[in-house]
């Protein structure tokens, strides 16, 4: 895919966005590459990939640079996947738990309570003697991996009342992620889960079809949800990674030496984007408080022993209960 900026400013694409409609902007260069994301231009993997796409442009002497089409422009995170796999769009940023539609092997990096922090996560996803095999595993489909970023610690909100144990999740329609085993985790926690595309929440809620969802604070802040939804509970459950794909076609077009210099970018890429994690979390609390969200800290540890058999469920191969065991084992 070639699109071309011209005169400084940047020359809508034939199909897709513009600026105002949803693309960021991107500097210009022989090839703008196509980066599909489901969150708004300030999220911080979208600033990390629009700065990437600049030193890109640079460092391969304008040959190839990044746009980000934020806002579900180019589609919910489901879609783009098949995007991508078609070549029809480059690049997406999709949440862990999508590619278990591809792998299952994948839902061992997001099972609930998996990681202890930000920084263990960050420390197993760029891990290659981890991932390496993983992130490959998927080129029969047309996708690679290349690389995986934190995107927050998941907690649940709803509209009618804060949950303070998982009974009180009895009988209340919480939206999950479009993979099976994030609608049976949410059955586990007590509640009913009910897979969706990200952009169809606030409408889902606000109308009654839905009673809640479980996100982190920064996408519960910035689409809203607290005005349908204001009880947010730190139940703390999931660590789900959003990863960068790619199609290899796409990707091994390049030179060796501009895949280079892409990957060794994207490792300041996924520092970038872990700073910015940590600051907007903590904003988004303060801006979700103002707008009406209560916030209360439950005790996880009911949760987590209700999600148990959600590991053995799950981790059904030899593979995924080896990427189990090196994750947990990287937490010590
Ligand atoms: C997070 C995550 C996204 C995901 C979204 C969702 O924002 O970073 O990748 O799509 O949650 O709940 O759909």
């Amino acid at each position: 895919v070639t699109l071309t900026a011209c005169g400084g400013g940047f020359e809508a694409p034939a199909e897709g966005g513009t600026d105002a409609t949803g693309g960021a902007g991107a500097p210009e260069a022989e090839t703008v590459f196509k980066v599909a994301f489901n969150q708004n231009a300030d999220q911080p993997e979208a600033v990390a990939m629009t700065n990437l796409g600049e030193r890109l442009a640079e460092r391969t002497d304008g040959r190839y640079t990044l746009e980000v089409f934020p806002n579900e422009t180019l589609g919910a995170q489901k879609d783009t996947v098949e995007l991508v796999q078609s070549g029809t769009v480059d690049f997406a940023l999709v949440a862990g738990s999508l590619l278990e539609n591809f792998n299952p092997d994948f839902v061992a990096l997001n099972l609930p309570y998996v990681y202890d922090s930000q920084e263990h996560q960050e420390a197993v996803l760029n891990d290659p003697e981890i991932t390496g095999d993983l992130f490959t595993s998927i080129e029969d489909q047309n996708l690679r991996v290349l690389g995986g970023f934190s995107a927050g610690v998941r907690s649940v909100y709803n509209s009618s009342h804060p949950i303070e144990a998982p009974e009180d999740l009895d009988g209340l329609k919480i939206r999950v992620m479009e993979s099976d085993t994030n609608t049976r985790m949410l059955d586990l926690m007590g509640g009913t889960g009910t897979p969706m595309g990200q952009g169809e929440v606030y409408t889902a809620i606000q109308s009654g079809v839905l009673d809640g969802g479980e996100n982190n604070e920064s996408i519960y802040a910035n689409l809203k949800h607290a005005e349908v939804a204001p009880y947010y509970s730190y139940t703390k459950h999931l660590m789900i990674p959003d990863y960068l794909i790619t199609s290899p076609a796409v990707f091994d077009a390049m030179s060796e030496e501009d895949r280079a210099v892409f990957l060794e970018e994207l490792e300041v890429a996924y520092e970038e984007s872990s700073e910015l994690t940590t600051k907007v979390m903590t904003e988004s609390q303060a801006a979700a408080e103002e707008a009406g969200a209560q916030f209360n800290e439950p005790d996880i540890e009911p949760f987590r022993t209700a999600v148990e058999p959600l590991l053995d469920e799950s981790l059904t191969t030899d593979t995924a209960k080896d990427l189990y065991d090196s994750v947990r084992a990287a937490a010590k």
